[in-house]
This record gives structure tokens, C-alpha cells and sequence, in this order.
């Protein structure tokens, strides 16, 4: 039978704050690509055909309309909704139908695996197991899922952010499952929302253990990260451009601007007397004039940077930068958002329209 991929793409998005206010978590721009394409292209390059995609009801329309059906990378997308935000286990109760009897992998929306997860999945298919979780080191496992083994080291228990994890392996955002786990939903015996009210994923992997189906893990390889805070958002978005390696200038640069590195620029962009550093990308028609646009920098279409300099950093759709002073470092600038100073500095007055959960930093 088919192994389908299920993808969650709702939750609150509460890290995120100020740009999810108005737009879906999984749809900010990584190095100018969707958040959700990362895991969509994970899964079909591990030959799944089949992706279910739970959203929200209020984004589903927004997500649609950015992923599509799939065509994209030649398999089919499904869209399924989440009426509320009730935990990863949730999600996977509510694509019960979807499901029905196949294995199938779960890959959380705001994660990115850079080896992909053929080596897992390789092992869930070959073990026959009923589930498997990946494993990896990780500094702060106390903020994560942590796994529990015995002597053998066999998986006995998982704990959603324990207090004192024995060691520091956590649990990252994938996991592979067969239809057995649609059982936790079920019975007396049935999962519980925990405290904060979601149902946990490592409580639904938990019953299976406890079913005395079988559980296996797999340790991943390579670099896996959860943009779902602004800090680690500007550190994928650098190891992705750091990965980006060519020149390709599809926009136009007058002769007075100097490109250096790895850097992308999509048409209809117009780069009037400025440098630019890369590893950058820059999306299509936006102007960038008298500015510097430093290393590991992302600019999604129609945004304007004049006067300014800016590194290290990720700007939305249509966002204004102009006659900044400073360089602007390490930020996350979102849709339509306008950063200036007074035209002529003088009297050094700062004149804000700051949204809710906005972060400001003045010098
Ligand atoms: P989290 O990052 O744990 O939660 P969140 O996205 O709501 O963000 P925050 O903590 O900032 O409020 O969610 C992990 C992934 O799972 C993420 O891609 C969102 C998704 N998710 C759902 O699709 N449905 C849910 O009910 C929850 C809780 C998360």
C-alpha cells in the first residue's frame, strides 16, 4: 500500500508574532522560498505522491493558493482542516480519513531536514515496525519531545518537555507511523489533552508502546532546524543562502553597483548604486538604490531598500527601507512594513506606527 505524507501546517504561530497576525507561519519566505516548500519537497523526494496539508480553516484559501495541488512537483495535495489548534496528535486525528489504513510520514510545517529522510524512512519500511521516531542530539532537548530508552536502548517512553532529561537526545519534527496509532483517539484508554490543552504527539507514539506495538528510532543526519522563532527564522534563512552557490541575475544593475559572491535577482528588480554581498537573494521587482545589501540576506518581491544597508537579515513582500543610517542587522521586516529615519535627522524625533508584538530596537 502507498505511504502518504501528512504535513501540519496550522498551530498558533504565537513566536512569530507580529507577521502572523496576518499571514499563515508556514508561507513566510526561507531564502525566497515558502517555509512549507521545504517539507512538501522533503516528502517527494523521498517518492511520496500523496501529501495531506492541515491548515487552519481561516488560511486554508492562503496556503491553497501558494502550494496548489500539487502539480508543482508532480504528486497530488490534500487539504485538510484543523478546526482549532488541539496538538500535533490532534492533527493527526482530524487526517484520520485521509489516512484510512496507509503508512504514512509526518513531517511538522515549520521544519526543515537538510539530509532529507530517506535514512528513516528506509528503516520504518524495512523494520515493519507500527511507528518510528527520529532522534538527535540537542543542547536544550528540556524545550522538546525527549525519548526514553532501557539498557538495549529501546524506546520505552517519550515526555513532551521533561524537566530533567537524562541525556540529550530529542525528538525532532518528523515521525512514521502505520494506521495503528488512529487508536489512541479511541476508548476509555483513549489520549487526553495535557495541560495546555493539545493533544501531544509523544503521548499518541506512548500508547503504541504501551499496546506493546513496535516503536523504532533512527538517529538523523545532518543540520535539522524549527524556524518557528525570529532568531532561528534568520539562521535557516543564512544556512540556506549558504548552500546557494551561482550567479544569477535575472533583473537589471546599473554600472555603478558592484555584485560580489553568490547572489540571485529576479526580474523586473532594479539595483541602482549599491554593492551587494552575498550569499543574497533578492526577489522580483523590488529597487534597491544607494544601498548595501550585506551576506545572508533575503528580499521577497516588490520591496524597495534606498538609502539604507541591511545584512543578515529577511524582508516580506513590498516592505520599505529607506534613509536608515544604522545598518540593519539580524531582522525579520514583514509585509508592507516601512522602515525610515527623518529626512534630515534633525530633531531626532522617533515618528512610530508599531503594530502588536512588534519589536523595536533603537540605538
Ligand atoms: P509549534 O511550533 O509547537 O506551535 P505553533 O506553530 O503554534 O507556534 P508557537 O509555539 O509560536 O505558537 O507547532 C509545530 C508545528 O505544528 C507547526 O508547523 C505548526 C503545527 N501545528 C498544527 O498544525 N496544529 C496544531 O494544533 C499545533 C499545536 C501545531
Amino acid at each position: 500500500m502507498e505511504i502518504k505524507g501528512l504535513i501540519a501546517a496550522g498551530g498558533k504561530g504565537t513566536r512569530l508574532r507580529p507577521i502572523t497576525h496576518t499571514q499563515n507561519k508556514h508561507l513566510i519566505p526561507i531564502a525566497n522560498k515558502p517555509m512549507l516548500f521545504y517539507p512538501i519537497e522533503t516528502l517527494v523526494n523521498a517518492g511520496i505522491k500523496t501529501i495531506g496539508i492541515v491548515v487552519p480553516p481561516e488560511s486554508e484559501r492562503e496556503v491553497r493558493n501558494v502550494v496548489g495541488n500539487g502539480s508543482k512537483w508532480g504528486v497530488k495535495i490534500k487539504y485538510i482542516l484543523q478546526p482549532y489548534p488541539g496538538g500535533l496528535a490532534h492533527v493527526i486525528y482530524v487526517a484520520k480519513d485521509f489516512l484510512g489504513k496507509s503508512k504514512f510520514v509526518f513531517h511538522l510545517g515549520d521544519n526543515i531536514f537538510k539530509s532529507g529522510i530517506e535514512k528513516p524512512l528506509k528503516k520504518f519500511l524495512d523494520s515493519n515496525a507500527n511507528g518510528l521516531v527520529t532522534i538527535l542530539k540537542h543542547e536544550e532537548n528540556w524545550r522538546m519531545g525527549v525519548p526514553y530508552f532501557d539498557k538495549k536502548g529501546r524506546l520505552v517512553d517519550l515526555k513532551e518537555k521533561p524537566e530533567n532529561p537524562p541525556h540529550k537526545y530529542c525528538i525532532p519534527g518528523i515521525y512514521f507511523s502505520d494506521h495503528h496509532i488512529l487508536e489512541c483517539f479511541k476508548g476509555r484508554d483513549r489520549i487526553k489533552p495535557s495541560a495546555r490543552g493539545e493533544l501531544e504527539i509523544p503521548d499518541a507514539f506512548k500508547y503504541l508502546l504501551l499496546r506493546k506495538y513496535s516503536v523504532e528510532t533512527c538517529e538523523i543526519d545532518g543540520w535539522w532546524k524549527d524556524p518557528g522563532q525570529m532568531k532561528d527564522l534568520i539562521e535557516v534563512n543564512r544556512m540556506i543562502l549558504d548552500e546557494f552557490d551561482g550567479r544569477i541575475i535575472e533583473g537589471t544593475i546599473d554600472k555603478k553597483s558592484e555584485i560580489v559572491g553568490d547572489v540571485k535577482i529576479e526580474r523586473g528588480t532594479k539595483v541602482v548604486n549599491s554593492r551587494i554581498r552575498g550569499p543574497v537573494v533578492i526577489g522580483e521587482d523590488c529597487i534597491v538604490k544607494n544601498s548595501f545589501i550585506g551576506p545572508y540576506t533575503s528580499i521577497y518581491h516588490k520591496s524597495k531598500v534606498l538609502n539604507a544597508e541591511i545584512e543578515n537579515s529577511v524582508i516580506l513582500k513590498s516592505a520599505e527601507i529607506e534613509g536608515v543610517r544604522g545598518r540593519i542587522g539580524d531582522s525579520l521586516i514583514g509585509n508592507f512594513a516601512l522602515v525610515s529615519e527623518g529626512k534630515n535627522g534633525l530633531p531626532r524625533v522617533h515618528n512610530l506606527l508599531v503594530g502588536d508584538n512588534s519589536i523595536v530596537d533603537l540605538l
